[in-house]
C-alpha cells in the first residue's frame, strides 16, 4: 500500500505563527489567554493548555494580572483591541497577515462609502472580525440561494473568507453579477488555502481513498473533505489516528492524505504510522492464511 501526502498538508504559516507566538508569550507572562480556542483543533489546544495558554470565552474570564491576550490567526474587530486597552491588558496580535489584509480592504471600502459583501460563514470568527471593521455594515453571503433575497446595491464590493473553496466563491460571484455587473470583486482566498485545495484535488484523482486529517470543527478541513469527495473518491475525515478503521484500507493500493491548516505535523505522523500498522497486520494475516492453505 502506497501512502502519498498532499503537498502543503498541515499547519499554514498563519496558524504556525499564532501558535508560536502563544508559546513564546507563555514563557514570559503570568498568564496567557486567547478569546476562543487558538485554532479549531483539540490536540493543539490541549498542548497549549499544558503550556499555560488558556482559551476563554470573554474578557470577564481574565483573572490574572500581568497577562497577555493573544489574538488568534482569525483576527478580531476593533472593539476587542479597544476593550483590552481599557482594561490594561497587553495584546499580542497574531492575526494572520492574509486576514489582516482582508480587514484593511474591508475597512477602506467602507470608509470610501462602498457597501461590502463578505462571502463566508457568518458565524466564523474571521468573518465576524472582518465585518466589525466595516462598523458591522457588511452583509455576509453564505450560499448562492441567499442572493435571490439580497439586494446587491450599485456601489458594492465583495471579499471572501480566506479559507473558502474557490469554485464556491466563483459560483456566488456569477450569481452576484447577474444583479450588478460592475461590482468590485476581490478574491481574498489566501494562497495557502488555494494551493492546499488544488493539491488535494489532484491527489484525489490519483488514489483509491483519501484521508483528510483535522479538527471536526475546522472549517477549512471540512472543505478539503468536500473537495476530495466531489472528485468521486471515497474520503474519510479523521481528527486523530484513533478514528481510523482497518476495514477502510483492505482493498486499497494507493492512499492520499491531506490535512487542514490547523492540523499539527505530529497528528499527521501518527495517522500515517497507524495506517502502516494496519498494512503490516494485513500482510501478516495474509501470509498466515497462505501458510494454512499450503
Ligand atoms: Fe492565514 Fe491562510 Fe492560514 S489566511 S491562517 S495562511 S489558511
Amino acid at each position: 500500500m502506497e501512502i502519498v501526502v498532499a503537498q502543503g498538508a498541515g499547519f499554514c504559516s498563519g496558524v504556525k505563527r499564532a501558535v508560536d507566538k502563544a508559546i513564546e508569550a507563555s514563557k514570559k507572562a503570568v498568564a496567557v489567554y486567547t478569546l476562543g480556542p487558538i485554532v479549531h483543533n483539540n490536540q493543539v489546544v490541549s498542548k497549549l493548555t499544558e503550556n499555560g495558554v488558556k482559551a476563554i470565552e470573554n474578557f470577564d474570564d481574565i483573572i490574572e494580572n500581568e497577562s497577555y491576550l493573544v489574538i488568534r490567526s482569525h483576527g478580531v474587530g476593533p472593539s476587542t483591541f479597544k476593550h483590552a486597552e481599557e482594561l490594561g491588558i497587553e495584546i499580542i496580535d497574531a492575526t494572520c497577515p492574509f486576514v489582516k489584509k482582508v480587514q484593511r480592504k474591508a475597512k477602506q471600502l467602507y470608509d470610501d462609502g462602498i457597501q461590502v459583501y463578505i462571502i463566508g460563514d457568518p458565524n466564523h470568527p474571521e468573518v465576524i472580525g472582518i465585518k466589525e471593521w466595516t462598523d458591522n455594515t457588511a452583509m455576509v453571503i453564505e450560499n448562492k440561494d441567499e442572493i435571490n433575497s439580497i439586494n446587491i446595491v450599485e456601489n458594492a464590493a465583495v471579499v471572501a473568507q480566506t479559507t473558502l473553496r474557490e469554485e464556491f466563491f466563483n459560483k456566488i460571484i456569477d450569481k452576484i453579477k447577474e444583479q450588478n455587473e460592475n461590482v468590485i470583486i476581490d478574491n481574498t482566498i489566501c494562497e495557502a488555502t488555494k494551493k492546499r485545495q488544488e493539491n488535494t484535488k489532484s491527489l484525489s484523482d490519483d488514489v483509491d481513498l483519501m484521508v483528510v486529517i483535522g479538527g471536526y470543527n475546522s472549517s477549512n478541513t471540512k472543505k478539503l473533505k468536500e473537495l476530495a469527495s466531489k472528485e468521486g473518491v471515497i474520503t474519510y475525515h479523521v481528527e486523530t489516528a484513533n478514528d481510523l478503521k482497518a476495514d477502510w484500507f483492505k482493498s486499497c493500493k494507493k492512499i492520499g492524505v491531506t490535512a487542514g491548516a490547523s492540523t499539527p505535523d505530529w497528528t499527521i505522523k501518527e495517522v500515517i504510522e497507524k495506517m502502516k500498522e494496519f498494512e503490516n497486520q494485513k500482510q501478516s494475516q495474509e501470509s498466515e492464511e497462505n501458510k494454512e492453505n499450503q
